[in-house]
């Protein structure tokens, strides 16, 4: 299939590489960490209880999203509401990952990211792309970097926006949710067993990207910007 799927914790690149990949390229783009986002963001909008596991369920089948690409990157809608921004707070981090350690949950989501997939191809970026939504994907990338990295990339991202944060507060929290993902029992961040695995603790995102191309041109038949 016309899948290149790009697994890895926060901050290890996935995010921007995916978004230059699918430019690049022509083809859609999944962010599946958006939907896990906005699930929890609208669970503690509602007050449910990050607990209740049904009621979770019931509204990751009932929420009402789209994704816009606006020329510059993509917009994210909430019953036509662009919550982007509010989907990327420390919060709604932490909420995030709990909702997305139920299974439930993530079988409600299931079908609603396979839908993406459409001619001529599709990016998609989260934890278990390659090795449970997109088993059949033909290019599966591991993008990894050390905790330390990662936490730096974070701090700086942060401090561009003016924010006041500290260093090992963030190192701290990656380290926990890191452990939380890889750990947990329902679908675990782990490479595909046909995963290539990169870590770009030492690599610029041009390298990153570069390194992904060369794949694509050994795997698919096709001419890259
Ligand atoms: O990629 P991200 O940082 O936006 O992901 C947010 C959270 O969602 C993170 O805790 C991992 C979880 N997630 C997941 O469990 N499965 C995915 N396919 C994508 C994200």
């Amino acid at each position: 299939m016309n899948i290149i799927t790009i697994d890895g914790p926060s901050g290890s690149g996935k995010g921007t590489v995916c978004h230059i990949l699918a430019d690049k390229l022509g083809w859609n783009l999944l962010d599946s960490g958006a939907l896990y986002r906005i699930l929890a963001y609208v669970a503690l909008q509602k007050n449910i209880d990050l607990d209740n596991e049904q009621k979770l369920a019931t509204l990751a089948i009932n929420l009402e999203v789209a994704f816009i690409s606006n020329g510059t990157g993509v917009d994210t809608l909430l019953e036509g509401e662009n919550v982007g921004d509010k989907l990327r707070t420390e919060i709604v981090a932490e909420a995030t990952s709990k909702v997305a350690s139920i299974q439930i949950v993530r079988d409600a989501l299931l079908e609603r990211q396979k839908a993406f997939y459409q001619l001529p191809g599709l990016i998609a970026d989260g934890r278990d792309m390659g090795t449970i939504v997109f088993p059949d994907a033909t290019v599966k990338v591991f993008l990894d970097a050390s905790a330390e990295e990662r936490a730096e990339r974070r701090f700086n991202q942060l401090q561009n926006k003016g924010f006041d944060v500290s260093i090992a507060q963030i190192l701290s929290e990656i380290k926990d949710r890191d452990d939380r993902d890889r750990n947990r029992t329902v679908a675990p961040l782990r490479p595909a067993e046909d995963a290539i695995e990169i870590d770009s603790t030492s690599l610029t995102i041009d390298e990153v990207v570069s390194q992904v191309i060369d794949l694509v041109k050994l795997k698919f038949d096709l001419v890259v910007k």
